[in-house]
């Protein structure tokens, strides 16, 4: 364990959240909202036993209510094992959904999810990838014990190795305080504040707090809960109880339990070494546990009748999880939408983190090339002409040779032109149409006040002119002129100007119109050719 440093810090038991009381102290630096933020995820294995419920999903809808929760489906996680065999990912995915509902998890309070509708997840995981140290992977316990306890799948692989870095970056993503899991994950949460400090000292900067909080463990008390046969409760034992599970398939497992040591009615038991007994222990009454206990140790009670206490006892909590389950299975449609939109509220939130993230590495996401470019609303387009929303061209930069707006005309090209139109830039020629045509973008220097916007044209043919400026609030206005409106006045300008000379060409807005004029000459209305990009076809 010492290899990441004292545990302490680290953990949070239950008992302190369960009576109420909020943990102190949030990470420094890092903005806090009101409530703190926790995170947890469980692999698609299918339906959820017993075991997972008393070791994790209860406690996590009990959490519900203090935190700011994120709960996700980690199938990318699955792959990991399974990439052989994929073909269950999906329906196991919608089978620990479905149990999630029904136990009580609560799309209201907490965040649900899918891990693979979260694309920044995986984007995270590669740049921790940058900064993670081999050693840091191949020495996370999990690693070596699951490549020798796990046969017939060969873990030899570059993903299976990243496992607990994904992990790292499904945690971080959401900047979490607290990740509530069992004893068999911390190594993995310590894993994960140790890329927190790596990230967060290789890129401290003054002025900026730290991207990452380091992440506590919300130490789930795992009750031991024993499956049918006196072993853990595991599916590779093949010996579980479904949390879901109809009365009459509780019955069956429950009968089906061995009870060790009665051979006969008669015979005494001792219920501390009996699944039955262990069943009453976590879901029977006190005086239940009493009675059976009782019962069996002086042969009073036939094993029949502790059954079937014992099933009383877990249907209380088996039953309206059945109930619910039953109902959500009439319309899974509602469920994968459920899904769909609530990975949708983790992407926005996770998008965040990435903002910054990418900002630390000068990936050029702020030049306006939006992370997910597919599918963009009309909204999101006009609102990409609001210069403010951009660092590099809330101010236009004047140079003293009057070159103005370095990177206006690149902001126009990736995010305000459709994307239909397929326009070149070549290093000799310039902007091309796919015709071919000859385009010259120019961005104008602006003089709001006044309404008038300066270019300079070089005394060179183009076939389009794409006049842009910012406008007095700051926004991005585009003309997209035919080389009707231009070519006279360009001739005319041409002869009265000496060779090398720029020709000046305003635009003036009077009115609602937009008025062109080169070198002086008449005045054009060119109020129809805003934002129209026929002419690049
Ligand atoms: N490794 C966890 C498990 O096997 C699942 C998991 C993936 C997870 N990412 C996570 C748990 C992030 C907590 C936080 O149970």
């Amino acid at each position: 364990m010492g290899r990441f440093g004292p545990m302490s810090g680290i953990f949070r038991q239950w008992p302190e959240w369960d009576k109420g009381s909020e943990p102190e102290s949030m990470s420094e630096n890092v903005i806090s909202t009101s409530r703190p933020r926790v995170l947890s995820g469980m692999r698609p294995t299918g339906k959820l036993h017993l075991g997972n419920y008393m070791g994790a999903l209860a406690n996590w809808v009990k959490l519900q209510d203090a935190y700011e929760c994120y709960f996700f489906i980690a199938d990318w996680h699955a792959l990991t094992t399974d990439y052989a065999d994929p073909s269950r990912v999906k329906l196991n995915t919608l089978d620990v959904a479905l149990d999630w509902l029904a136990a009580g998890l609560d799309p209201e309070k907490s965040t649900i999810f899918i891990q693979s509708h979260v694309p920044q997840h995986a984007e995270l995981h590669l740049l921790f990838s940058m900064i993670t140290p081999l050693g840091w992977l191949e020495r996370v316990p999990t690693y070596k014990e699951q490549q020798e306890n796990i046969t017939g799948k060969d873990l030899s692989t570059y993903g299976f190795l990243g496992y607990p870095l994904l992990q790292a970056a499904d945690i971080l993503i959401y900047q979490a305080n607290y990740v509530p899991v069992g004893q068999d994950q911390v190594a993995h949460v310590e894993l994960t504040r140790e890329v927190a400090r790596r990230f967060n000292s290789m890129y401290r900067k003054k002025d900026r707090p730290d991207i990452f909080p380091e992440p506590g463990v919300l130490l789930t008390p795992s009750p031991k809960v024993t499956g049918t046969d006196g072993r853990k409760m595991s599916k590779s034992y093949r010996n579980t109880i479904e949390l879901s599970a109809s009365r009459s398939s509780l019955i069956t497992m429950v009968d089906s339990m061995s009870t060790f040591g009665r051979m006969r009615p008669t015979d005494p038991g001792n219920p501390d070494i009996c699944p039955v007994g262990d069943l009453h222990k976590l879901f029977s009454a006190p005086e239940i546990v009493t009675e059976t206990q009782s019962g069996c140790r002086s042969a009073a009670m036939s094993c029949r009748d502790c059954k079937g206490k014992a099933i009383d006892s877990v249907w209380k909590i088996v039953g309206p999880i059945h109930e619910k389950r039953m109902q959500l299975e009439s319309n899974i449609e509602q469920t994968w939408e459920m899904l769909r939109d609530q990975s949708a509220k983790a992407a926005k939130r996770a998008e965040q983190t990435m903002v910054e993230v990418r900002k630390v590495f000068h990936l050029s996401h702020d030049l306006g090339v939006e992370a997910h470019d597919f599918g963009v609303s009309e909204e999101e387009l006009t609102s990409r002409r609001n210069l403010n929303r951009y660092e590099d061209l809330r101010r236009p930069i004047i140079a003293e040779d009057g070159i103005v707006d370095p990177h206006l005309d690149s902001h126009w090209y990736l995010s305000i032109l459709p994307k239909e139109i397929a326009i070149t830039v070549d290093p000799d020629a310039g902007w091309l149409t796919s015709k071919k045509k000859r385009v010259l973008v120019r961005a104008g220097i602006s003089n709001p006040i006044d309404k008038l916007w300066s270019f300079e044209v070089p005394q060179k043919s183009y076939e389009v002119w794409v006049l842009l400026f910012r406008d007095g609030k700051n926004w991005l206005e585009d003309f997209v002129l035919p080389q009707k409106y231009f070519s006279q006045g360009f001739a005319k300008a041409k002869k009265s100007l000496k060779k090398d000379e720029k020709i000046p060409v305003t635009v003036r807005k009077d009115g609602s119109q937009f008025l062109l004029s080169i070198h002086g000459s008449e005045p054009i209305d060119i109020t129809e050719l805003q934002s129209n990009y026929d002419p690049l076809k």
